[in-house]
């Protein structure tokens, strides 16, 4: 048998190399015995493991093996606690290995550009640095016990219409500081062993087909080593995907692209380096497969069914209290939302997940109260019933003390596959919240739903709380919040907006005709409503908590690497233990780009016993700091002096501080198009062109002197300054200056 990956390549023949780049059937990639390759298997994914015994399906519709049901990304994400994601990512691994699945497919981490993406559930957040952390501690934790991840879906995948089509028109700046910063983040942090490309095309090119996205920015740039997988179904011309960087296309796809392939190779238009470098790849990832320590079954579905709970416990955002909020002992409940019964707890699609266990809120909440808890369901998923349902719901509101209400946004409303139209809960929902406050105003609404929707009542109810869809221990935890066993410490990671008008997107969502424009560049989320100055129901970090927390003045020093180290003093104020997601976003004022008012750079949850002081300290990573410089096709970071500003959402800003950051020295070469103003700034043609405008304007040339005149001439692309009326000058003077700049620079 061959030892090393150069005598498997020598051995193997061109039909066996370009058979390996696909899957031999839904999940699993192809075995070559007579050279001891094994096949290995990649199954969903993200927030706990779809393995399918039976038949295969992408889309959640066979029932898959039991697993652990973990919170779905959407409020993983609002811990903001990377040291949980890496834990949960370490359960989501063991239920791997037992099962011998070799990779599980996410974590997804793109962008939620519009609360109207189906699949946001399955997706971090609104912000790149979020969305960054978060992915990258889950991909820690799940290789942890050797099972590897697939980042997904690289790049741009923000939304589901059309989306195996749609061509995610998108300019440099946004592309790079939004879209792709989480990638990069987690690519150069962890090296995950793969990376699954996206279905949709962005500037016009199929992401499976993009050498610049696969191997320009993912390897060259980023330095990325692992495999590149496609979305199943992603790859429409294998021979140009190969060319590209792709290395697996998935699933199976019958034997012509093999085929394709090997003729690609004898007439030359695919290299066999490509060929070989994809075949490297494959038998890389099955050799790390091999080397997985093993695990011994079977799994511990209490000890994980745990775990869920606490990570839900720790999702849930506590949007209103009133004070209503924990539930006082004692207190008689009236149960109400068909949701309290039977639980959204994820969402539909490859996501979904046959978990171990469900528990509901409503079984919860009875064990604590007993009978002094009273269900109605007030609603049906379906609709039907609405009236008779509603009245009896109540009548029950009028006889209890508090309503806890479970509404939200049934299955049929989000997911996978297809985007929502609007933001709005059901209206037979809606009348009922209605109708209940009035017949008992101290309400608790409780919402369900995987991404953002309008709250029209928030004025008129005592207390809210976003729970998102939390998993199968959902129901254990919420009730865990509401009676005060867990102090709620979430926050947005998504903006809820007062209206879908205002969102970022509105109007480039999702596009026509195969094109989507991201018109609103880098306003994206909090970005845009900041940028405009629109107001909000919810802003991004929002959050409460049944204790209060003090902030001191935050500082900052600069460390060995350039890093900006932010420190806080914190005092938990209350009479109960909590944690609190202190944020840090910078601002640059005057900066040589457009820039949103704030952006997030770092946070920390902190949990602070009650009365107790603590100091936060919270890295901000210099390479953060920087934009895109389409200029220099790089990241830059830009000098001056930077606002840091410190609190505890975008719109709660409670210690402000600045530091002077040395910019990065750009070295953009003169040319005949440079303007004026360019080379006036330019280290070494700046003085030599100073020097001689001064001896012209004391021989009674004014020109530094006349404001106006100088303005004008700052952006007079210098070559155009050449016989010029009245400008004295030649090419060959202009051409030596420039020689001379781009030389010594
Ligand atoms: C989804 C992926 C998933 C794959 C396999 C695709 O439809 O976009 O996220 O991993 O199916 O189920």
């Amino acid at each position: 048998m061959p030892k090393t990956v150069q005598e498997l390549l020598d051995a193997l023949t061109v039909e066996e190399k370009a058979s390996l780049t696909s899957g031999a059937d839904f999940w699993t990639t192809k075995a070559i015995e007579r050279l001891g390759i094994s096949s290995v298997m990649l199954t969903d994914g993200p927030h706990g493991l779809r393995k399918q015994a039976g038949a295969a399906d992408h889309l959640g519709i066979n029932d898959s093996v039991p697993a652990t049901c973990f919170p779905p990304a959407v409020a993983l994400g609002s811990t903001f606690d990377a040291e949980l994601a890496e834990r949960m990512g370490q359960a989501i691994g063991t239920e791997a290995a037992i099962e011998d699945v070799a990779v599980v497919l996410g974590p997804g981490i793109n962008i939620k550009r519009s609360p109207l993406c189906g699949r946001n559930f399955e997706y971090v957040s609104e912000d790149p640095i979020v969305a960054g952390h978060i992915g990258a501690a889950l991909v820690r934790g799940i290789e942890s016990v050797g099972v590897g991840t697939s980042l997904k879906h690289f790049a741009a995948n923000n939304q589901e219409t059309d989306r195996m089509r749609v061509s995610a028109d998108i300019d440099p700046r946004p592309l790079h500081e939004i879209y792709l910063r989480a990638f990069e983040h987690i690519v150069t942090e962890t090296q995950p062993w793969t990376v699954m490309c996206s279905y949709n095309r962005i500037n016009g090119v199929y992401a499976s087909q993009d050498p610049w996205l696969l191997t320009d920015t993912l390897r060259t740039a980023w330095g990325f080593e692992g495999l590149v997988v496609s979305d199943w179904g992603a790859v429409s011309d294998r021979v140009a995907a190969l060319a590209a960087g792709l290395d697996l296309e998935m699933p199976y796809s019958g034997g012509a692209a093999d085929a394709a392939v090997v003729a690609a190779v004898a007439d030359g238009s695919l290299s066999s380096e490509a060929l070989d470098l994809a075949v490297t790849r494959i038998v890389q990832l099955v050799a790390k497969a091999a080397q997985r320590p093993a695990v011994a079954g079977p799994l511990d579905v209490d000890a994980h069914h745990a775990l869920a709970r606490e990570v839900a416990g720790r999702s849930i955002v506590l949007l209103k209290n009133d004070g209503l909020l924990p539930l006082a002992p004692d207190t008689s409940v009236a149960v109400i939302g068909e949701f309290a019964r039977s639980p959204r707890f994820q969402g539909g699609g490859s996501s979904h997940i046959n978990p171990t266990r469900v528990d509901s809120v409503l079984d919860a909440l009875v064990a604590v109260c007993g009978d002094r808890a009273r269900f109605a369901p007030g609603f049906a998923f379906d609709g039907s019933d609405g009236e008779t349902l509603r009245s009896e719901a109540v009548e029950l509101a009028a006889q209890q003390d508090v309503v806890v209400l479970c509404v939200g946004l049934p299955d049929a409303d989000e997911s996978e596959g297809f985007d929502r139209t609007h933001i709005n809960l059901p209206v037979g929902q809606l009348e009922l919240i209605d109708a209940v406050r009035k017949a008992n105003p101290n309400v608790v609404v409780v919402l369900s739903n995987g991404s953002v929707v309008a709250l029209p009542f928030r004025d008129h109810i005592p207390a809210i709380a976003e729970t998102w869809l939390l998993g199968q221990a959902g129901g254990s935890a919420t009730v865990d919040v509401l009676t005060g066993a867990v102090n709620p410490s979430g926050r947005l990671t998504e903006t809820i907006p007062l209206r879908l008008e205002d969102t970022a997107s509105y109007g480039n969502f999702p596009g026509a005709v195969g094109h989507v424009r991201y018109g609103e560049g880098i306003h994206v989320g909090y970005r845009w409503y900041d940028n405009r100055g629109f107001d909000v129901a919810y802003p991004f970090g929002h959050g409460l908590s049944y204790t209060e927390f003090s902030y001191g003045r935050a500082s900052v020093n600069t460390d060995a690497n350039g890093d900006l180290i932010v420190t806080v003093p914190l005092t938990n104020t209350g009479d109960r233990d909590g944690r609190e997601v202190v944020q840090v976003y910078t601002a640059l004022d005057n900066s040589v780009v457009e820039r949103a008012p704030r952006e997030l750079k770092a946070f920390a949850s902190v949990a602070v016993a009650a009365g107790q002081s603590r100091e936060a300290t919270i890295t901000v990573r210099r390479k953060d700091l920087a934009y895109w410089d389409v200029r220099a096709d790089a990241f830059v970071v830009e000098g001056g002096e930077y606002r840091l500003e410190v609190g505890a959402s975008s719109r709660d800003i409670r210690s402000t501080t600045t530091i002077a950051v040395t910019g990065d020295e750009l070295h953009l070469p003169l040319t005949m198009e440079s303007s004026f103003g360019e080379v006036l700034a330019h280290p070494v043609a700046g003085p030599v062109v100073q020097a001689s405008l001064e001896t012209l304007a004391g021989a009674g040339g004014g020109l530094l002197t006349d404001e106006a005149m100088s303005a004008l001439l700052g952006s007079f692309p210098i070559g155009r300054l050449i016989n010029f009326p009245g400008v004295d000058i030649e090419a060959g003077q202009i051409e030596a200056l420039i020689k001379m700049a781009n030389s010594t620079a």
